[in-house]
């Protein structure tokens, strides 16, 4: 078998960190996958999260197998972060979690349940939409169509176009959108464009699955979700992927969260079997280290507090990021004006340069970002600023 296998290209995304890792410039800038980074370029572990972790090493006393939901004073909590303590569907008895395998996971287990009863539906994804989102829905089976998202000159939403389109799609269909921070163009709905999502999607039949990976990055934790919450509270049925990655720093403990609403606590229940065996056929259980560490964290007030303080401060240094790439660029004397980045929410923008100049920035200075355009603004630091600006001003 193996002797017919050709090579496949590296990830889109997370090939430009290999590569950037193994750039020996010291001036190479790493603007590429979306994670959080401080100044000196390190990944922080969220004091709050170490707390958490060095508690629970003190408390865990087996490692025995996990039930497929996985913990469920996890659930109550991730459910309560996401809807809101208060949310009406929470307290129908209508919403139902599980654990998963980070945020790609609970994509990859929604995409096969819609699957499992709606063989090979369409889900409209925005234009352009993160690249591991086709693929992660795809493989499932489903038929991916594209809703305009985002106007590339006017650098935001092309909202007039988007409920175009979506008034155009056929009852059942499934629309999939990002709950706050849009990636790949940190263009986000505002409150007005999420009312009237929902009321397409009620009026047109359409099935929600938010993908919120950025809940807290963007405005706020409670501002973040208010699309989700809005559709919740509206429509008899919502599927919800959540990453935890971003907002705990736990990447590599891959922990997420599935979440279903469904039109009675009864059907609730029944999804919630469905979801469970086909966990059960790919991996089944999820991991339980980052799902113990965030319980302990959402459950714990002191450490829910001191978690909420790191996430803001995050945010808040995001938004000096922005100010201080798009402030740079325009001191050394861009002849664009890139004041758009600081209007823009959570790590992702798209800086609006061709691939040939994505690639010049590469080879020429050693700065990595997706071929899109992409950058990860949580990868501009005041250390590496001028640089960067000077180098994006010289490819312009
Ligand atoms: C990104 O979009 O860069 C992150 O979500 C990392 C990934 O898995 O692609």
């Amino acid at each position: 078998m193996f002797e017919a296998i050709q090579k496949l290209p590296p990830d889109p995304i997370l090939g430009l960190t290999s590569a950037y890792e193994s750039d020996p410039n010291p001036d190479k800038v790493d603007l590429g996958a979306g994670v959080y980074k401080d100044d000196t370029g390190v990944t922080p572990i969220f004091a709050s999260v170490k707390e958490a972790e060095r508690r629970w090493e003190q408390q865990e006393k087996t490692k025995v197998y996990i039930s497929p939901p996985g913990f469920a004073d996890f659930n109550t909590a991730i459910q309560k972060l996401i809807l809101g303590a208060d949310h009406p569907a929470l307290a129908a008895g209508r919403v139902r979690s599980v654990m998963a395998p980070g945020g790609c996971g609970a994509l990859r287990v929604g995409a096969e349940l819609i699957n499992r009863f709606k063989p090979g539906a369409t889900i409209w994804v925005s234009k352009p939409t993160w690249a591991n989102h086709v693929p992660l829905l795809g493989s499932a089976g489903l038929k991916i169509a594209e809703y305009p998202y985002y106007d590339g000159a006017a650098h935001g939403v092309d909202f007039a176009a988007m409920c175009r389109t979506l008034e155009g799609a056929a009852k059942g269909d499934l629309l999939l959108l990002h709950g706050c921070c849009h990636n790949p163009t940190g263009a986000d709905l505002n409150r007005k464009q999420w009312d009237a999502v929902t009321e397409i999607a009620a009026r047109r039949g359409l099935l929600p699955f938010v993908d919120l990976a950025y809940q807290g990055l963007g405005d706020g934790l409670d501002e973040d979700a208010y699309g989700p919450r809005t559709l919740a509270r509206a429509l008899p049925e919502l599927m919800l992927a959540y990453s935890c990655s971003k907002n705990f720093g736990l990447y590599r403990d891959r922990i997420g969260a599935l979440l279903t609403v469904s039109p009675t606590p009864e059907q609730a229940d029944a999804g919630i079997t469905h979801i469970n065996s086909i966990a059960r056929g790919i991996y089944s259980m999820p991991p339980a280290h980052g799902g113990a560490l965030v319980k302990t964290v959402l459950n714990d007030p002191e450490l829910r507090a001191r978690w909420q303080g790191e996430v803001d401060g995050m945010r808040n240094r995001i938004h000096t990021l922005r100010a201080l790439l798009a402030d740079t660029l325009k001191k050394l004397g861009a002849p664009r004006d890139f004041a758009f980045i600081k209007r823009e929410y959570g790590m992702f923008s798209f800086l609006g340069v061709s691939k040939e100049q994505v690639q010049r920035l590469r080879t020429e200075f050693s700065i990595y970002m997706v071929d899109s355009s992409r950058i990860n603004v949580a990868g501009v630091s005041p250390g590496n600023v001028e640089y960067l600006a000077k180098a994006i001003i010289a490819v312009l």
